[in-house]
């Protein structure tokens, strides 16, 4: 739901025991680079468990302007017609990422050493985050930028005719600024290489190979990753199966964990290691948290969630943890107010430029509810009393899906609820998710307009 339409206000009240079994929706960083990698292979490539949210939908329209066949078979089923490296056609119409930084830095690259030149936008959010951490390495290879101030979108992107390889040690732990250099090396001769201090979610690398690309992945003598593709590799289209998301797949976990009595299983998640420190995180908190049934699918790990009620207690989490979780703040903060004790988090500058300014938007819809939080510096402390908080609201979500659905989550277990101003963003990560948790029990509305 686009960011111009009126806001969408929702309510989540005291819930009983949450209990069922549920599938979330595909996971989001997997579903963006399916498409993208599936649009540069030769033949056909089809993807079952695409995230049919909003951000990813972006994707699919701007590929389709790039002159790739990408056609919905069935819900969440899609088959990608691949042009082949290099095969990307000049666009006749903007490329519009509506929210999706994930989908404007991937693209950014993928398209940067194409012999083309595109307008790429998006919505006020995405508008306002930058860019420039893309803007410095691509531009390197050749490729030529008309960035608003601060190199920010609206943007014209010139692509390189004669992209050079490059070796670039990454400056912010970033999966995609990382996956953005990987993808403008596809069509750029010679070996480009990433450089990452500290590891960040690898699913480029795990989809690259699995269509048949060389990538080299080692540890240099300091502990840093260095990934070097070969480029203008023949990419073979694959069938692609998306395990449902760990991140989405964490309100419903959160919520189980929150509310008394609950008792629920999460089918089907992708459990890839650089994905999974809530989930570490929640365990060293005391969650019951089973990973059962764990198996392998199209290169990722796959396992069900059981997640029964726990007390919950306060822990330290290290900031070398956070890429492994950087989305997962919110609903962990929302965990926390929950705990006994403090739950002090680490290295969260990254949380300022995400879809809102979520280390404010965090620290302001625990207040609302009556939590004790504390910001310093990058530093997120949560004092919890080990039970109900008052709740309350409106809390404030600054457009930002992942602010919704975590205080959707905490009004479950609050004495009044809470309310939220506004989940018209939840779609663009996981649509169906009011549905899905009222399926389990969640008491959660949206407001008559
Ligand atoms: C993503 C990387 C992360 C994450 C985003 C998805 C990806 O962003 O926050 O939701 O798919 O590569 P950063 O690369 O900015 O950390």
């Amino acid at each position: 739901m686009a960011e111009t339409e009126p806001l969408r206000p929702m309510t989540a009240r005291p819930s009983g025991a949450l209990k069922g079994e549920v599938r979330v929706p595909g996971d989001k960083s997997i579903s963006h680079r399916a498409l993208m990698i599936g649009a540069v292979a030769v033949g056909r490539t089809r993807i079952d468990g695409l995230l049919e949210g909003e951000d990813v939908l972006c994707t699919a329209e701007a590929l389709r302007r790039l002159g790739v066949t990408v056609t919905r078979i069935d819900a969440a089923t899609y088959e990608v017609s691949g042009v082949g490296v290099g095969g990307l056609a000049q666009p006749e119409q903007i490329l519009d990422m509506g929210n999706s930084g994930t989908g404007a830095r991937l693209l950014v690259g993928l398209i940067g050493t194409h012999p083309l030149s595109a307008h790429m936008t998006g919505d006020a959010s995405l508008c306002r985050r930058p860019m420039m951490r893309v803007i410095e390495p691509l531009s390197q290879m050749g490729v030529r930028f008309d960035a608003q101030p601060g190199g920010r979108l609206p943007m014209l992107v010139r692509g390189a005719r004669l992209p050079v390889p490059i070796e670039y040690r990454l400056p912010v732990a970033s999966a995609q600024v990382k996956s953005s250099i990987i993808l403008a090396g596809l069509n750029t001769p010679g070996a480009t290489t990433v450089i990452e201090p500290e590891a960040t979610r690898d699913h480029t690398e795990l989809m690259l190979a699995h269509f048949g690309a060389h990538l080299d992945i080692r540890r240099d003598r300091d502990g840093a990753r260095r990934i070097t593709l070969t480029g203008q590799p023949e990419l073979t289209a694959r069938n692609v199966l998306v395990p449902g998301d760990p991140s989405s797949a964490a309100f419903a976990a959160v919520a189980a964990l929150i509310v008394p009595g609950s008792d629920i299983t999460i089918h089907n998640i992708g459990t890839n290691p650089l994905r999974v420190g809530l989930y570490q995180t929640l365990g060293e908190m005391g969650a019951e948290i089973a990973f059962e049934n764990k198996r392998e699918e199209a290169g990722e790990p796959v396992a069900d969630l059981r997640v029964r009620a726990s007390r919950l207690k306060g822990v330290e989490v290290p900031a070398e943890r956070a890429p492994s979780m950087i989305d997962e703040y919110p609903i962990l903060a929302v965990a926390a107010a929950f705990a006994e004790g403090s739950t002090v988090m680490h290295g969260l500058a990254e949380l300022r430029v995400k879809e809102s300014d979520r280390l404010t938007a965090i620290c302001e819809g625990l207040r609302a509810i009556g939590a004790d939080v504390r910001e310093q510096g990058d530093t997120l402390i949560v004092t919890g009393r080990g039970g109900a908080l008052p709740g309350g609201g409106p809390v404030v979500t600054h457009y930002d899906h992942r602010i919704a659905m975590s205080f959707l989550v905490a009004g479950l277990a609050c004495d009044k609820g809470v309310a939220v101003d506004d989940g018209r963003a939840i779609v663009t990560s996981f649509p169906g998710f009011e549905g899905l948790m009222r399926g389990l029990g969640a008491d959660i509305t949206t407001a008559a307009a």
